[in-house]
């Protein structure tokens, strides 16, 4: 009874801690904040505090002056900066976290499929020192497909394949449990650096990332258009000749070969899922299909590259952004039901 008046007080929560952006699903209340995975620090004194996160921390990337370090404390799906992941997970739990109570929440945390033990204790503890009173991880591909709607519970295969900024999961789940998973660090981070050193090579022009994630979401494409040409954005950075800024006119067909190899990777991926899903599994996933989810899914023509190259149906999920986040708030909503699902890292 007490335990329960303790859960009924605090706002338990989920948190898809992206690299790329990071959502937080509150109890009863559903996902609440969706907010980029920056934060900007500030040196005063010889020390450095917090100064913006999220939303007004992305803006400030690449445009800050010496004292102000506007950093993403997540790569590749891990914390690559503690300190800086730390603050930005107080923030926003302080952010939807109801002040009236006393108890600390009970916090569910995703973690990529290919992380490391010491990687998975690092975000289980930030979260402890952020305030949590219990925390609980679950793999991120699992995460997807509950959030996709996809009957994992069940005695049948589903084959979801989550595409962030960092990485790329790929898992084969059944019963409630992964029967397969391969996390490689491809994602739209990957797809950004690769349409930054395509501009320096061919236009001797360079981007930052924001303009580069820009071009990828206006005329990224997985697929080189028929007309060799396609959509077309005009573009500004900085001439690497004389230095000045410079105006250059892009291609989806110029885009879509600067992403062919990141796309590739993430083909390969999937192809070797398939090779390693036992047979039963490999038909419930030849009826139903392959789905995607995370931002990259939603690059155009990806599900066609990857029904093309596996010859099998590829959906993309409803909202695939959100499908972390809400198959992680579906497990706090459920945890009866589907606790056998969460771990924890000692
Ligand atoms: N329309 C679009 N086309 C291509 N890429 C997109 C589009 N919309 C968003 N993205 C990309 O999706 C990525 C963010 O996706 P998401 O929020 O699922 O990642 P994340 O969960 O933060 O990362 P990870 O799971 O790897 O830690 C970014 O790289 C973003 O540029
Ligand atoms: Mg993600």
């Amino acid at each position: 009874m007490f335990l329960k008046l303790l859960g009924f007080l605090s706002s338990d929560m989920a948190i898809d801690l992206g690299t790329a952006n990071t959502l937080v699903y509150v109890k009863e209340r559903g996902v609440v904040l969706n907010e980029p995975s920056v934060v900007a620090m500030i040196k005063q004194n010889g020390t450095t505090k917090p100064y913006a996160f999220g939303h007004e921390a992305k803006v400030m990337l690449g445009r800050t002056p010496s004292e102000i370090d506007a950093i993403r404390p997540l790569k590749d799906g891990v914390i690559a900066d503690f300190k800086g992941s730390e603050e930005m997970i107080k923030h926003f739990i302080h952010k939807v976290h109801n002040r009236r109570t006393f108890t600390g929440p009970l916090i569910i945390v995703c973690v990529p499929s290919g992380s490391t033990p010491v990687e998975r204790r690092a975000i289980q503890e930030a979260a402890e020192s952020a305030g949590a009173r219990e925390v609980y991880l679950i793999e991120e591909p699992m995460a997807a497909a509950i959030g996709a709607g996809l009957p994992v519970t069940e005695p049948t295969g589903s084959l979801i394949v989550d595409i962030g900024g960092g990485t790329t999961e790929v898992g084969v789940l059944s019963l409630g449990g992964i029967v397969y998973s391969r996390s490689v660090r491809v994602g739209g981070d990957l797809m950004d650096d690769a349409i930054i050193s395509y501009i320096r090579r061919q236009h001797n022009l360079l981007i930052g990332e924001s303009t580069a994630e820009r071009i990828k979401k206006e005329i990224g494409s997985a697929m080189a258009p028929k007309d060799n040409r396609g959509r077309h954005l005009e573009i500004r950075g900085r001439d690497l000749v004389n230095g000045l800024p410079k105006e250059v006119v892009l291609t989806e067909y110029q885009i879509a070969e600067s992403l062919a190899d990141p796309v590739h990777q993430i083909v390969e991926a999937v192809r070797i899922a398939l090779e390693c899903t036992p047979p039963e599994l490999s038909s419930d996933i030849a009826d139903k299909g392959i789905v995607l989810t995370g931002g990259g899914g939603l690059l155009t023509n990806l599900d066609k590259v990857l029904s093309d190259a596996t010859r099998l149906p590829v959906i993309v999920a409803e909202d695939p952004l959100d499908c972390v986040a809400k198959g992680c708030g579906m497990v706090l909503e459920n945890m009866k039901k589907l606790k056998h699902v969460l771990f924890k890292q000692d």
